[in-house]
């Protein structure tokens, strides 16, 4: 779908979230020929620029980010055309005169705040008071949106002061992602699934995001925060809801919102013996987490496995288990549906055959796989085995190999005023709601996470939170 014209300010321009993912997605955007003669991105921060330094960074960044292929001297020279920059400061006045008269009013202007949450209220007043923020506004903020439900309440308060509930985007970037909104087209535009999608045929469901990285050089953001909040409050808690959620009746930002709304709210509490918290150790040729963190005595988990109950009719016997970590062995981000057995059986599973399991390969290696049972071939008699119905995009579709990142998508979505693949400020806070009792208990027991070796799949506690249910983890290394 084209965009209008628009004038995207990026507060934080010089910040490393802008130079790795922001401008590199927005040049493939220009690339694409999505964006019109007259969209324009300009950069602000503190900083003493001018365009030609700004257009300095934006070269350097798309240098480092943007695959060879996609690097075209003229088209970055275009790009680059389309980039300028004011030094604005938040908490001061210096900036935002020239800001006002740089911005057009006739065009969508998207406020990008890639910056630190303690800098969104002030930020949003300055753009109010200074009348650069309008009706056709909108403003784009990042995670961390808050540390608890508290700050959240406090952020969510601050930014209506200045801006309407649709004129915000609250960026989960891994709504983003093409195989994420796959998973909505799977459930809801084939009959094939949802007749099945409910406790009576589904045992249970695994939600992995694995990651092979540390927390080195982001260890002080890291170790305030924790997998909980930094990974599941978000990431994980957004693919539970789109795993579990009712259809919606349409396809409309507040309509799904409100379906994902009611899974958060139907969560049941979580008791300290359904989650393990990992710590990575030494090893592997990396350091321990504690010396990445910088901080000897840290009782941070960088991963963490969960137990977590829907209370609703859907899924009142079928539990959801969510792992993910960093330095692990593989990276892996993936949805399995277990099914159960089949009600009755006329065959024996005498060689290790096991009921249907549908994965959802979220990255990489995007694709989905139904594992079903078939008849082992030969005169053996009627032995099963598994083979999988594999459909892999990059095979199955042309170009597939190409898929967009999730901020490419996203930074579009904006500029149309399409806010379905953000989180509502409810649903940020019924997340935290949900989080915050178990993050206490820890901090009051002072509980400490188990250490793991790096290049695995966590701590054994998390093998045996699925073993005493006499279930287990699909294995990462397969
Ligand atoms: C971020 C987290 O939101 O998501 C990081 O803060 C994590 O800790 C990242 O590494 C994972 O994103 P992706 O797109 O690389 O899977």
């Amino acid at each position: 779908i084209p965009v209008d014209d628009f004038d995207l300010i990026l507060f934080g321009a010089t910040g490393d979230l802008a130079k790795r993912k922001i401008i590199p997605s927005l040049y493939r955007r220009f690339l694409a020929g999505q964006m019109p003669e007259g969209a324009r991105v300009i950069g602000a921060a503190r900083s003493e620029l001018d365009d030609e330094a700004f257009r300095k960074e934006v070269r350097e960044a798309i240098a480092e980010f943007v695959s060879k292929p996609k690097r075209k001297p003229e088209v970055i020279d275009a790009f680059c055309e389309r980039c300028s920059y004011i030094a604005v400061d938040a908490m001061g006045d210096a900036g935002w005169k020239e800001l006002h008269d740089s911005v057009r009013d006739e065009v969508c202007k998207a406020f990008y705040f890639s910056v630190a949450p303690g800098i969104f209220g002030p930020l949003a007043k300055k753009l109010r008071e200074h009348g650069i923020a309008c009706e056709n506004s909108r403003l784009v903020v990042e995670k961390p949106f808050g540390t608890d439900l508290e700050t959240a309440r406090k952020l969510n308060a601050e930014l209506a002061a200045s801006f309407d509930e649709h004129q915000i985007y609250r960026i989960d970037h891994f709504l983003g992602k093409e195989t994420v909104q796959n998973l909505m087209a799977v459930r809801f535009a084939n009959v094939l699934f949802e007749p099945l999608w409910n406790e009576r045929y589904i045992d249970h469901v695994q939600i992995t995001v694995a990651e092979t990285v540390g927390v080195a050089g982001r260890g002080s953001y890291y170790d305030k925060s924790g997998a909980m909040r930094d990974m599941v409050q978000n990431h994980l808690m957004q693919l539970l809801c789109l795993t579990a959620m009712e259809p919606p009746n349409r396809y409309d930002a507040d309509m799904l919102r409100d379906e994902k709304l009611k899974v958060i709210r139907a969560l049941d509490p979580l008791p300290l013996s359904d989650v393990v918290r990992g710590q990575y150790k030494e090893g592997d040729g990396h350091p321990s987490y504690r010396e990445e963190a910088e901080n000897e005595d840290s009782l941070t988990e960088s991963f963490i496995a969960l137990k977590v109950g829907i209370s609703n009719w859907r899924w009142k016997h079928t539990p959801f288990y969510l792992r993910t970590g960093k330095r692990m062995s593989r990276r892996v981000s993936e949805i399995v549906i277990q099914f159960k057995e089949t009600p009755h059986s006329i065959f024996e599973r005498d060689n290790g055959s096991q009921a249907n399991a549908l994965t959802i390969r979220l990255q990489p290696d995007e694709g989905i796989d139904m594992s079903v049972t078939i008849k082992e071939p030969g005169p053996g008699g009627m032995r099963l085995i598994n083979v999988p119905l594999d459909m892999t995009f990059a095979d199955a579709l042309d170009g597939g190999d190409e898929i967009p990142d999730a901020y490419e998508r996203l930074i579009m979505d904006v500029i149309r005023g399409n806010q379905t693949l953000f989180m509502r400020g409810d649903e940020v806070e019924a997340a935290w709601a949900w989080t915050d009792p178990i993050i206490e208990a820890w901090t009051e027991k002072r509980d400490r996470p188990h250490g793991y070796a790096p290049g695995t799949s966590g701590p054994e506690e998390a093998l045996m939170l699925m073993h005493r249910d006499n279930r287990r983890w699909r294995d990462l290394d397969i």
